[in-house]
């Protein structure tokens, strides 16, 4: 069994942000298809035990290995349980394995949080992998925001198959994964499985975007904190609780489509080419026409197509010279006026890997020489109106 550098650990953020640096770009569009099959997938996913296949058939595919396998942890008994494998023969779910058993590879990765690698466990007695049959085996941690919950194998018949950068995917997928069960699970005890699937769906579009940290949750609260400043206030009757509730979850969907946008572009260290900021601005209709497809799943359901209003028009102007469709002043939905704020804000605010952070008071500034150019002033004037609040949302939700 070998270890591999520290870097390719899969729980903490910055790990996750290390290996998307590391990875290479991918050019094919195989890649963000499947990516975009398993996004899908997990989306129209319900809590019950044929979900754990889909995810796992899902991650091997986003892979393309030849066999996979999810265990997770059981605290009653202490005991890895195997709840989906794919790809093996004749390999039943149920098995078990003691966290405790000293000999098992598995129980080795859940226990020390730390992937279990070898290029040719053939060569390697002892890991007492699930099948013969393969050589690379590479075994990773599931771990959500509460610890580790799981172990997760990737198996090959190939010797070596797993590259320092497919170890790096693997490790995005397998912590895809467990947000994605971290969401189910929310579902199960909450029964609020859209709004935690969408939240899913948010975070699996962003999975090579190194600014996903708190960006998500900030855009949420900052949105929420605007409409809810609005409601009650002269010529803002929209504004109901619904509406608050519906902004302050969907705003999270507004760079979905950026699942869309290449790599080379979406990662580019310096200031992008006026051809390579065309296609970043797709993401806006991208966006809007993956939440539409969704629709056709779950109906008019106020979370997904106020998330594709958002999605569709947070790039327009106030004066009509945004993007995708130079709509101008009310006639950019409100919901996508109030983000359109938000985003901008916290874009600012926050270090990206094509620019620095800039100050609360430059910020501020910059927000309101663009009144009534960029921005709606009515809600610049109200959004400004608190920056302690401001101040204590980025506090909270730090990253
Ligand atoms: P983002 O980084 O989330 O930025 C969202 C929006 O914040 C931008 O929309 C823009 O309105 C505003 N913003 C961000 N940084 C600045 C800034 O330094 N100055 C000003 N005045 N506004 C800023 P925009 O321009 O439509 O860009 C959409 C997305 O395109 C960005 O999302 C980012 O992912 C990408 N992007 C834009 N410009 C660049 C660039 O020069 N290099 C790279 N690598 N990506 C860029
Ligand atoms: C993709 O581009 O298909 C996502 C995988 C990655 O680049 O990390
Ligand atoms: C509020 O305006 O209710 C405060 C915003 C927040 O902290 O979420
Ligand atoms: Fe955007």
């Amino acid at each position: 069994m070998s270890r591999e550098p520290d870097t390719t650990r899969t729980h903490a953020p910055d790990a996750l942000t290390a290996a998307a640096a590391r990875v290479e770009p991918v050019p094919g569009a195989d890649r963000l298809q499947a990516l975009q099959s398993f996004n899908a997938r997990l989306v129209c996913m319900t809590i019950d035990e044929a979900s754990y296949d889909e995810v796992v058939r899902g991650v091997g595919k986003v892979i393309g290995c030849d066999a996979c396998a999810l265990f997770l942890h059981d605290a009653a008994t202490d005991e890895l349980e195997l709840k989906a494998a794919s790809g093996y023969d004749g390999i039943r779910t149920g098995r078990r394995i003691p966290v405790a058993d000293q000999a098992s590879a598995h129980a080795q990765a859940f226990r020390e949080e730390y992937l279990v690698h070898s290029g040719n466990q053939h060569a390697e007695p002892g890991m007492n992998v699930l099948s013969d049959e393969h050589a690379a085996v590479l075994i990773l941690p599931v771990i959500s925001n509460n610890g580790p919950v799981g172990v997760f194998e990737f198996a090959s018949r190939s010797e070596g198959a797993f590259s320092p950068q497919d170890i790096g995917l693997c490790s995005m997928a397998v912590d895809q994964m467990a947000y994605s069960l971290e969401n189910m699970r929310l579902v199960g005890e909450l029964s609020r499985s859209r709004d935690a699937v969408i939240r899913g769906m948010a975070l699996l579009a962003e999975i090579r975007d190194p600014h996903i940290g708190g960006h998500l949750n900030r855009i949420c609260e900052y949105s929420g904190h605007l409409a809810r400043l609005l409601a009650g206030r002269m010529g803002y009757h929209q504004v109901t609780r619904e509406f608050v509730d519906a902004i302050a979850r969907s705003a999270a969907l507004h760079d979905v489509g950026k699942v869309g946008v290449p790599d080379s572009i979406l990662l580019k260290p310096g200031k992008l080419t006026a051809a390579e900021y065309d296609v970043m601005k797709t993401h806006t209709v991208t966006g809007a026409e993956l939440l539409r497809g969704l629709m056709q799943t779950f109906g008019e359901y106020t979370l997904i197509s106020m998330g594709a209003e958002v999605a569709f028009c947070h790039h327009e102007w106030w004066d009509g010279t945004g993007y995708p469709r130079g709509l101008a002043g009310r006639e950019i939905p409100l919901a996508a006026r109030i983000v359109a704020i938000a985003d901008v804000y916290d874009a600012l605010t926050s270090r990206r890997i094509y620019k620095q952070a800039w100050s609360q008071h430059d910020t501020m500034q910059a927000l309101r020489e663009k009144a009534g150019i960029q921005f709606d002033p009515d809600l610049v004037e109200v959004f400004l109106s608190r920056p302690d609040e401001l101040n204590a949302i980025r506090e909270r939700f730090p990253g």
